[in-house]
């Protein structure tokens, strides 16, 4: 069986790099399958996208389709496009696409529109509910034309159940992003910012912030961060700084003594940040599992979230956007009494060999069904 296996965004890297190991192993063991990588170019900066193959040992990918930065329009349109031309050239039996970024979405449409070329939605089936974010409008579009779903938790495959996907079209396999963490975990390492600011075990704050509804709105993000800065118990605040954030940044002109910004760390650094941190801030979705895993307790600036198991079993809490509901939980952590958490179930380090078992039997019977008959 020959997989497109698409990457294009920060996030997608992590949740690739142990499928691609897993597929490689398979292979050598004279299994049928074997994969091409695509990397659409949806991020193109080192330190968005280079470092993270360097670091996590995924190879060169075979096609680059050099999308590059534009509107959700233009960046899925140009996706979609050259994408198009790539398959028609050379037609996979399945593309498997992961996580919930435009990447995402456009190639899974460019390939299920191309004469019914078979889908795999690694991380399939979760929801916010919020249409606001354009990641929502990706995983719903993305699961509504997929063939198989490879599940990170129940509450995902209840949402696939209840849109009517076939049972044995769900593979409840755990997360591959949790995979990479605890593979790399003896691999942290210290970034330079720990000698710079002379940071202490479990004394500092680690903080990321990207989402529109945070940071498109400088006087929101005025408010948050003074909030925030207001009640960390001065413990020194590191914040690596995402390209988005990083344009409204520079206008703000915020300074103070305990907020650092810096440039996004490499995935080695950044997790060594956090594993050593008092607590995480974020509003990110991954950082929610990887704060879970690693035990550390995690604030998200948000007010729902498509991962509720990192809040109901993890570490995480929904703070929400509202700048006025960071005291209480600040006030919480510092009071030490964060809830302890625990691991969702599956997210044992194994996920990515039961996709590629998932995948082997998908190709020994590819008849093809589609999924919702
Ligand atoms: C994307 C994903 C989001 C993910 C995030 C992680 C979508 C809809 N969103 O959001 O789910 O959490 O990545 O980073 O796919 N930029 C650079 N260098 C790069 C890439 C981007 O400077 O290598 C700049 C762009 O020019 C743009 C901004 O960062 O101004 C946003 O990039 P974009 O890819 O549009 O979305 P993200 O906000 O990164």
């Amino acid at each position: 069986m020959q997989i497109d296996l698409i990457a294009g965004a920060r996030p997608n890297f992590m949740k690739i790099a142990p499928i691609i190991e897993a597929i490689e192993k398979a292979s050598k063991e004279a299994k049928d399958i074997s994969y091409r990588l695509v990397h659409t170019g949806q991020h193109y900066d080192k330190k968005m996208s280079g470092n993270f193959f360097d670091e996590l040992g995924i190879p060169e990918p075979d096609i680059n389709l050099e999308a590059g930065s534009g509107t959700q329009a233009e960046q899925t349109a140009t996706i979609m496009t050259r994408y198009e031309k790539v398959l028609m050239e050379n037609r996979p039996d399945l593309v498997m696409v992961v996580g919930d970024v435009t990447s995402t979405m456009a190639c899974s449409i460019a390939a299920k529109k191309l004469n019914n070329i078979k889908v795999a939605h690694v991380e399939g089936g979760i929801r916010s509910g919020d249409l606001t974010m354009p990641e929502e409008i990706n995983r719903m579009v993305t699961d509504a034309i997929t063939d198989y779903f490879f599940t990170t938790s129940h509450t995902a495959n209840d949402n696939l159940r209840r849109a009517g996907v076939r049972e044995d079209h769900i593979f409840f396999v755990g997360n591959t992003m949790i995979d990479t963490l605890l593979k790399n975990k003896p691999r942290f390492k210290r970034p330079k910012v720990w000698e710079d600011l002379q940071l202490k075990e479990g004394k500092y704050i680690v903080m990321t912030l990207h989402r529109p509804a945070n940071v498109d709105e400088e006087e929101k993000l005025r408010y948050l961060l003074q909030e925030i800065i207001d009640n960390s118990h001065g413990l020194p605040l590191v914040f690596p700084v995402h390209p988005r954030t990083a344009k409204v940044l520079e206008h703000l002109g915020i300074t103070d003594s305990r907020l650092h910004t810096i440039e996004p760390l490499g995935y080695l650094e950044f997790n060594y940040l956090v594993a050593h941190s008092k607590a995480v801030i974020t509003d990110s979705g991954g950082i929610t599992e990887e704060a879970t895993v690693l035990g550390i307790p995690c604030m998200t600036l948000r007010d729902n979230t498509e991962r509720p198991e990192t809040v109901d079993i993890g570490t995480n809490e929904l703070v929400g956007t509202d700048p006025k509901n960071i005291k209480p939980a600040m006030d919480k952590l510092f009071a030490g009494a964060w809830k302890k958490g625990a691991v969702p179930e599956l997210w044992d380090g194994h996920t990515a060999e039961r996709i590629v078992e998932g995948l082997l039997g998908i190709g020994g019977g590819m008849g093809m069904l589609d999924s919702r008959f």
